[in-house]
């Protein structure tokens, strides 16, 4: 079986390595920059201002919603309306209490402090991120029996701006102590088309809208993948063509990448081709199916199968994975007894 990297192909909704450094100059630095989420932008330009009014630090926010879109840069725009410094850590990589305290003593005031993953730090973490968040203080212990002495230490008024893909793994204490709670959702093909041509005139690349449009229809809902898409089609409107990305230099691109009107690469349709042919459409196990197309089960779960039960093309039962009438249908496979797809609520 041939060995596919799957953090690193083209539709992966997770950052691939190196991609989104601070120099990154695509990302948006202002609000008024930051194409979609229009909700979102209209209470934080709200939030923001009245912070600025007061003369106080942004109440602590939580960012929670798909990989993508934008989790990292609205805090970064959050520092920058805010003219504070960013500090950016993650929830894995804060290992001990000493680590956060580290990081939070070193501080200014009004800094806005990034945790991503923020439901995967520990318990004795999450203890410190307590008096942190409400009090502005850390309570540290220092030295054993006799000699042990402890230390009220308090903080400079920051705002913890912390990220989750889900915010129902989040404990309910760490949940509450956010003021502000946003949820970003999956970007319009016309959202995306817009952030593409945002873009291409960065990187001065030439692009018709229905270019553009062609290629967000295919990204899955998710900036990250449209910008990588811009880029892998203009190499092909580069050496194909005079450079300008049209209609036709896009389709021809995605289809030479594989991808297809709906954003699936060839390992989406391998998988949903597999339950059909070898299982009849399903349900079959997680793990039978991972040995029948020989990648993890960790692979399917994590990286394959939320964006196709997102376009309801799979559905997970207690039984096994099936695929769904829609998803027959796109490809162009007919299968009696198939069910449609599951309604999701999360
Ligand atoms: N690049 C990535 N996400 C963006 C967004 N929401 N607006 C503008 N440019 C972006």
């Amino acid at each position: 079986m041939e060995d596919f990297d799957f953090e690193n192909r083209i539709v992966s909704p997770t950052e691939i390595m190196g991609e989104n450094g601070d120099d990154n100059p695509l990302r948006p630095r202002t609000l008024d920059d930051y194409i979609g989420q229009d909700k979102v932008k209209q209470n934080l330009a709200v939030f923001i201002e009245a912070a600025k009014q007061r003369g106080e630090s942004l109440d602590h926010v939580l960012l929670y919603g798909p990989p993508g879109l934008g989790k990292t840069t609205l805090s970064g725009i959050i520092a920058n309306e805010m003219g504070v410094n960013l500090r950016i850590t993650s929830g894995p990589a804060i290992e001990k209490p000493g680590d956060l305290a580290a990081m939070l003593t070193n501080l200014n005031e009004g800094d806005v402090l990034f945790i991503d993953e923020i439901h995967r730090i520990s318990r004795a973490v999450e203890e410190v991120l307590y008096p942190a968040m409400e009090d502005f203080a850390i309570d540290i212990v220092t030295g054993k029996g006799q000699m042990a002495a402890a230390y009220h230490l308090p903080l400079p008024h920051f705002t913890l701006v912390g990220a989750t893909t889900r915010a129902g793994q989040l404990t309910a204490p760490l949940r509450d102590r956010f003021g502000v709670s946003l949820r970003l959702e999956m970007y319009t093909p016309e959202e995306l088309a817009t952030i593409i041509k945002r873009s291409a005139s960065i990187l001065n690349i030439p692009i018709e809208q229905d270019g553009a449009l062609e290629i967000a229809s295919r990204s899955r809902g998710t900036p990250r993948i449209a910008n990588r898409l811009l880029k892998r089609v203009r190499d092909f409107a580069q050496v194909m063509s005079n450079g300008v990305i049209t209609l036709k230099t896009a389709q021809i691109a995605l289809e030479r990448l594989e991808i297809d009107e709906l954003g699936l690469d060839s390992n989406d349709r391998r998988m949903l081709n597999a339950i059909v042919k070898f299982y009849k459409g399903g349900p079959v196990g997680l793990e039978t199916l991972a040995a029948a197309i020989g990648e993890e089960a960790v692979t399917i779960e994590d990286v394959i199968e939320p964006y196709l039960m997102q376009i309801g093309f799979l559905n997970r039962t207690p039984r096994g994975r099936c695929i769904t009438r829609a998803g027959c249908l796109h490809l162009g496979i007919d299968l009696p007894d198939v069910q449609d797809a599951q309604i999701k609520f999360d």
